[in-house]
């Protein structure tokens, strides 16, 4: 394993754990409502808890990252990831409770900041878009894990199973403050801070040829330093592209179908014991396809990738729309279309999002440009996965009209990306900057 990869996987934990830390409440929510006698809203609040986090998380985390430095940043998420663990796992108040969850989520939303743009800086161009796609591997295997320990631990009939369901967070998280004190700071973070030597020794470690020339080349860039605003009108196409497509990955309601999933094949007529083994193959779907998307994202470009899976993903859509047009006639098939969904969204929003972000923006202004697009993708998170059931339960054809709603989405977004986006593939940080007209 080269030295780039063994660093990036370190980095790509932080996803392990925002996977892990989204997914792990759906199997503890209905034990949570029983033991603080919680009523449908209050319920619905302590969910959201962690959501509002990662909205909080992702706006704040770009000044630090860019005043303290990547690893330090990346060291302090563990440490919350690592209290919110044992926080959830032993309060007794239910206000603590939603206290530790919110921390949870403000890691998470930091982690999607940080870990991405950590990756992107220390990767070699050519193996760029498989090392920070790492990081979305890392997501979708923390989801599948969580599916996993929900489903062993609430098979053993204790009463505090959801207890330790939450709280095995730790085990990961104090594995990720453990390894990241044998990664190095990210040598683009040490150029902007004029400490040029440092930076060279890594860009060497790293493998990369002309590093001294790469380190001039991003001085040149970053003429503003650090104090440079992203809102000064340079700026303006990457900030276009990583609203839009932090905008589009929500819209495709892919964490509508990933947090209500459940709640989705009882509409669709699947009784509720066999609810907990789709989640599996959700997860798994999701798994093997950001998998397959890893080994060819760095040939096919992001833009093949994203074309090839939105067009999947309109077609699968559209199967689910017609299966819940007559809320009568229960159509097992939504499975198979939701599962295809999964697959075409793993391959293509999936693996390209994190990648994308954090890669369009220049050294100076990175962090604050990472932290929009994350911050528009957890806003639109939260936003899809309130209204959802709201829909669905206020009228006979919600699930009808929210399909139409995410297929019309994914086509407007085929035009984005097939008429505006610019492709990224193979170029260094520095080209890309370039050819933006940076
Ligand atoms: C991407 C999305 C995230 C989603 C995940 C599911 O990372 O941005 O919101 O939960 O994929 O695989």
């Amino acid at each position: 394993m080269t030295y780039p990869t063994r660093i990036a996987l370190i980095a790509a934990l932080g996803g392990f754990l925002f996977g892990f830390e989204t997914a792990v409440i759906s199997g503890a929510e209905r034990t949570i409502q029983e033991f603080w006698k919680l009523d449908a809203f209050w319920l619905g609040f302590t969910v959201a808890a962690s959501l509002i986090g990662t909205v909080f998380g992702s706006l704040i985390i770009g000044s630090p990252a860019q005043k303290y430095g990547r690893k330090k940043v990346l060291i302090g998420i563990a440490l919350l990831y690592l209290l919110s663990a044992i926080g959830c796992s032993i309060a007794q108040q239910w206000i603590l409770f939603v206290l530790f969850r919110f921390l949870g989520g403000i890691a998470v939303g930091a982690s999607s900041v940080v870990g991405p743009m950590y990756i992107a800086e220390i990767s070699p161009a050519r193996s760029r878009g498989r090392l920070a796609g790492m990081f979305q591997l890392n997501i979708v295997g923390g989801i599948l894990i969580a599916y996993l320990t929900n489903y062993l631990l609430s098979n053993t009939g204790d009463d505090n199973a959801w207890r330790y369901m939450l709280g095995i967070m730790a085990v990961p998280a104090v594995l990720f403050f453990v390894l990241l004190q044998l990664i190095p700071e990210s040598p683009r973070w040490l150029v902007l801070n004029d400490r040029d030597e440092e930076a060279e020794q890594i860009f060497v470690r790293l493998g990369e040829k002309g590093a001294s020339q790469l380190i001039r080349e991003e001085h040149r860039l970053a003429s503003g330093g650090t104090r440079e605003t992203l809102f000064n009108g340079k700026y303006n196409k990457p900030i276009l592209y990583a609203i839009l497509l932090a905008m589009f990955n929500q819209l495709s309601g892919i964490n509508a179908i990933l947090y209500y999933a459940p709640r989705i094949f009882e509409m669709a007529g699947f009784n509720k014991a066999d609810a907990f083994q789709q989640s599996v193959y959700i997860g798994l779907a999701n798994f093997l396809f950001t998998a397959l998307a890893m080994t060819v994202i760095d040939r096919f470009g992001r833009k093949r990738l994203l074309l090839t899976g939105t067009v999947g993903m309109v077609v699968f859509l559209i199967l689910t729309a017609i299966s819940f047009s007559d809320p009568e006639a229960a159509d097992k098939h939504v499975i198979v279309y939701l599962i295809g969904f999964i697959a075409f969204f793993a391959f293509s929003q999936g693996a390209v999002i994190w990648v994308f972000i954090s890669e369009i923006f220049p050294n100076s202004v990175r962090s604050q440009g990472g932290s929009l697009g994350s911050f528009t993708h957890w806003i639109m998170a939260a936003i899809i996965s309130w209204v959802f059931p709201i829909i669905v339960e206020g009228s006979a054809m919600g699930g009808f009209y929210s399909f139409v709603f995410y297929g019309a989405m994914m086509f407007l977004s085929f035009l984005f990306i097939w008429r505006v986006m610019p492709e990224t593939k193979g170029k260094s940080l520095e080209q890309i900057q370039k050819e933006l007209g940076i």
